[in-house]
């Protein structure tokens, strides 16, 4: 039994809390040795430079993300003359075939756009919705009580209507320039030939093996005759390319109405053990949502991101916003920074906890939240010498008079993050998910169904009073993803996102301040030792230089835990040139031409 497996097992039977350890950690040795550097002497030099913590540099163009196949189709769209947009498409369709684990045409995503003709920024909202036919009490067992975080997730249950490819068609309309058809080729053309297993694909299929086989075809293609993939197995994805196939064809129409969109229908009503009530009416009405960008002002730069659903742009900003008045200088591995950075993230949990949700359905204060004199007051109570003993949400400006209870969703890591520039201007920051690590368990067209409604609060409310993320129909679930533009004098400067579950605001705040305060480059910044805290835990990332901040923590109060903390940044610095990032913690890689 290797070293990894042996841990795996120890968290399976750790339970829930293991489980939650398992999808986040994989061995190292896994995140840079692919065999990836045999694809192209380009892809080796990027991966050469990750290693040697040096950002990758460019002149024109450049894209980040998590699989170097996914890199190298976004890259060769840009060097053809395409738009960020259209890179974007062939990067996600590419990542749903050699990343499916974690994102793909059965999940969601948000995406910031810069435009750089009109100096705009947008936001798209490409989030799953809640079936019509779902209620609050969804992830409740017959007396109340919520279920268990895995019954809840494997089967259909969890499923919600999939907004990925109907964001990419939004954006190929909106921005796109090459063919919708050429976009999708070079991950149908993979798909039919096969493609080589990662280390960490092979490594996630081995500790999730008794949740795949709950479904018989996604255990057919994980565990073909009942043996798990190895790293280094050719994968071919025949139904996958048949869907790419009939989407280039017809476009995505054809995913929400049609064969494809009864066949995921059928699929999650006959769930074996754990139905789901998804129907054809919720595939036929999906639409993407364009929303205002959310934006905090830090140190002269404004910072920027997805709003509600999200609750990414308001938990950063507001965590930059306290620790405005505070010198960060000493950097990552001072105790008081440490203390100011998890305190400022914990009171912004709290306020995440009370007031964000769908703010369609609920309405939700971000100016408030984002108001200087409230941020000022917020990051008042940091001024101390030790971990703040309480801490309970404030009351932001809010123009209703409504009262929520804190809510209780779970939220694993899982999720994708890709980072593009054109050589127009034009920036993309995507983050990217089917939520938990291979999502429902459910496969269907060679893709994974997400289990997206999974970051619903189980309980719909506390004490009687309401809890703003419970679940509604036709909702959409609150996120913690956080893809953002950072902006200086009406400019894109930097891009950056991540995926980890809820932690994904920590990484991404973290990796801000790197640039910021610190001075780092995008690969400096996305290598930064782990410390993240949100409900009082302050978690170090084990095996790094984080761990020696243990003493100094504990003796200011915090309980704290060594853990993996997995995260996936892919960062593009702009300014003179473009340079990029990848976290070592991952295959992915930063190209440019
Ligand atoms: N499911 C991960 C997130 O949306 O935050």
């Amino acid at each position: 039994m290797t070293r990894f497996t042996m841990t795996v097992v120890a968290m399976v039977l750790a339970g829930t809390a293991g489980a939650q350890q398992a999808a986040d950690a994989v061995d190292p040795e896994a995140a840079s040795s692919g065999g990836f550097e045999a694809l192209s002497p380009e892809i080796a030099a990027a991966l050469e430079a990750k290693a040697a913590g040096t950002s990758v540099v460019s002149d024109t163009w450049m894209v980040a993300a998590a699989n170097p196949h996914a890199v190298q189709a976004g890259a060769d769209v840009l060097a053809a003359g395409g738009t960020a947009a259209d890179a974007l498409v062939a990067v996600q369709v590419m990542l749903g075939l050699v990343e499916p684990q974690s994102s793909g045409l059965g999940g969601g995503a948000f995406l910031v756009w810069y435009d750089a003709a009109t100096g705009q920024l947008t936001t798209i909202d490409g989030r799953e919705t809640a079936p019509l036919a779902a209620t609050p009490r969804l992830f409740q067992d017959a007396t109340g009580e919520p279920l268990g975080f895995f019954d809840a997730v494997v089967g259909g249950r969890s499923v919600g209507t999939p907004g990925t490819p109907a964001l990419l068609a939004e954006v190929h309309n909106r921005w796109g320039t090459k063919d919708w058809p050429t976009l999708l080729k070079p991950a149908m053309d993979l798909a039919e030939a096969g493609f080589t297993v990662s280390p960490r694909l092979a490594q996630l299929v081995a500790g999730d093996a008794e949740r795949l086989a709950s479904s018989d075809i996604t255990a057919e293609y994980f565990m073909p005759g009942g043996t798990p993939v190895q790293a280094g197995d050719t994968l071919v994805n025949l139904p996958y390319a048949e869907t790419l196939g009939t989407l280039a064809a017809e476009g995505v129409g054809a995913f929400y109405a049609g064969d494809l969109a009864r066949a995921i229908v059928a699929t999650v009503q006959t769930a074996p053990g754990n139905p789901g009530v998804l129907s054809e009416v919720d595939m036929a009405i999906y639409q993407v949502k364009e929303r205002p960008a959310v934006c905090a002002s830090y140190r002269a730069h404004e910072v920027c991101g997805m709003g509600p659903p999200s609750s990414g742009a308001l938990a950063v900003g507001q965590t930059l916003g306290m620790l405005e008045g505070y010198d960060l200088s000493a950097g990552p591995q001072d105790v008081t920074v440490r203390r100011l950075i998890g305190d400022a993230s914990r009171l912004a949990f709290a306020d995440r906890g009370r007031y964000v949700a769908d703010s369609d359905y609920v309405p939700v204060p971000v100016q408030g939240m984002l108001e200087p004199a409230y941020l000022a007051e917020r990051g008042a109570l940091l001024d101390g010498d030790s971990a703040l003993e309480e801490v309970a949400p404030g009351t932001p400006a809010f123009d209703h008079a409504l009262n929520w209870a804190d809510d209780e969703a779970i939220e694993l890591p899982s999720t994708s993050h890709i980072s593009i520039v054109d050589a127009a201007g034009n920036v993309a920051s995507m983050t990217t998910t089917i939520e938990n690590g291979f999502g429902s368990r459910l496969m269907v067209g060679g893709f994974l169904l997400n289990n997206e409604l999974t970051d619903f609060s189980f309980r719909a409310h506390s004490d009687g009073v309401p809890i703003a993320n419970r679940v509604e129909p036709g909702k959409r679930p609150r996120s913690s993803m956080s893809p953002t533009i950072v902006m200086k004098d009406d400019k894109p400067v930097i891009a950056v996102g991540s995926p980890g579950g809820s932690r994904i605001i920590g990484y991404t705040t973290q990796a801000i301040i790197g640039m910021i305060d610190w001075g780092m480059s995008p690969q400096e910044a996305a290598a930064i030792p782990h410390a993240v805290n949100r409900f009082g835990t302050y978690d170090v990332e084990e095996g790094t230089d984080a761990e020696a901040l243990t003493e100094g923590l504990t003796a200011a109060g915090f309980e704290v835990n060594a853990r993996a903390l997995t995260s996936g940044l892919h960062i593009i610095a702009i300014g003179d040139g473009l340079r990029g990032g990848a976290d070592p913690r991952r295959e992915g890689i930063a190209l440019g031409d």
